[in-house]
């Protein structure tokens, strides 16, 4: 599979796989194991995680994996997020959920994070959401020393616009290597809200989350979904793709920005097929096709 050098010291694979639905998956140890193996086997070496996914549970279950064969470690790059505080019996005497973009919490989380993976070093570490009260020197100097001491490698952000990228990289010495944003057919937001020309202007390739809308693309359940779906069941037909989501995977391919999708099924004939999109290639028409599906108009 292609690699993707998303900072001059960082290269991924052009498809990563998230993990936040790892607890649904209800696998033991040793078949995470063996799912991530096969994953590899796929040229996957990307994945997705948050401190907060599966109420908390999801980065220590692949944790637990990794540790039956540590030699793994040095073949994928590990993705994990921070700053969300949400409600949860984890947390009892949190009463609100709320941001924490702060020195002392960053410090604490990577720190989590690396115990729960059983690992001393993150790839990369992203701030989960644009936070109302950051303090964007704090957190840079968080990044600082999480990454002079070794424990953090690269820093990214999630959900933030261009002004918020800004803002924070204005107090960082670090580059911000990418953005992981919500980006499908049903989704288009970042086509508008300035972020795609941010991406392009600076060369940062986005990463694409709930790529297929939640399933929602398979599996439509309200207006927005039923016409998507109906415009890729037409094109798979007319293109004789054999399945709905390889041609969704093969329109956030088509963008310039180097779009990198993170798939969130746990099964591997999925992700195969997913992987099919790099043998796809789309008309301008054709993207437009489904572009205007998700909009639910024509374009001006
Ligand atoms: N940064 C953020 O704020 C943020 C937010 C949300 C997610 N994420 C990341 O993005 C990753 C992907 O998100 P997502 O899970 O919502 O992705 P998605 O691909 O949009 O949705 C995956 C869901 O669709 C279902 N599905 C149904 N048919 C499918 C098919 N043919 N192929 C693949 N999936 C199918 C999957 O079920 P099966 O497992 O049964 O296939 C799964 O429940 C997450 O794991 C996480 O790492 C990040």
């Amino acid at each position: 599979m292609e690699k993707i050098k998303i900072s001059p010291t960082l290269e991924i694979s052009r498809f990563v796989h998230g993990f936040w639905r790892l607890k649904e998956w209800k696998m033991s140890s040793s078949e995470l194991l063996h799912f991530i193996e096969t994953v590899l086997d796929t040229g996957i070496t990307t994945f997705d995680h948050a401190d907060i996914y599966g109420d908390f549970s999801c980065e220590a279950l692949f944790g637990e994996a990794l540790k039956r064969k540590p030699a793994l470690r040095k073949k994928i790059q590990l993705i994990t997020k921070c700053g969300i505080m949400p409600v949860s019996q984890k947390f009892s005497e949190r009463r609100v959920g709320h941001y924490d973009t702060g020195y002392a919490h960053i410090l604490k989380s990577v720190d989590r994070s690396l115990r729960n993976f059983h690992t001393d070093y993150l790839d990369l570490l992203l701030i989960h959401r644009p936070d109302p009260l950051m303090d964007p020197a704090e957190t840079a100097r968080a990044f600082e020393e999480v990454h002079q001491s070794g424990k953090v490698l690269h820093f990214g952000v999630s959900n933030f616009t261009p002004a918020d990228m800004e803002m924070l990289k204005a107090h960082l010495s670090l580059p911000l290597v990418t953005n992981e944003v919500e980006i499908s057919p049903a989704q288009l937001e970042h086509f508008s809200n300035g972020n795609m020309a941010y991406f392009l202007q600076k060369g940062i390739h986005p990463l694409a989350w709930s790529p297929l809308a939640q399933g929602k693309l398979l599996h439509p359940d309200d207006e927005k979904s039923h016409r998507i779906h109906k415009t890729l069941t037409a094109l798979t037909q007319r293109k004789e793709i054999v399945s709905l989501s390889t041609l969704a995977y093969a329109w956030l391919l088509r963008h310039p920005a180097g779009i990198i999708p993170i798939l969130g099924t746990g099964k591997i004939e999925r992700i195969t097929e997913a992987l099919k999109a790099t043998e796809i290639s789309l008309s301008t028409e054709e993207w437009f096709e489904i572009y205007e599906a998700g909009l639910g108009h024509r374009v001006p």
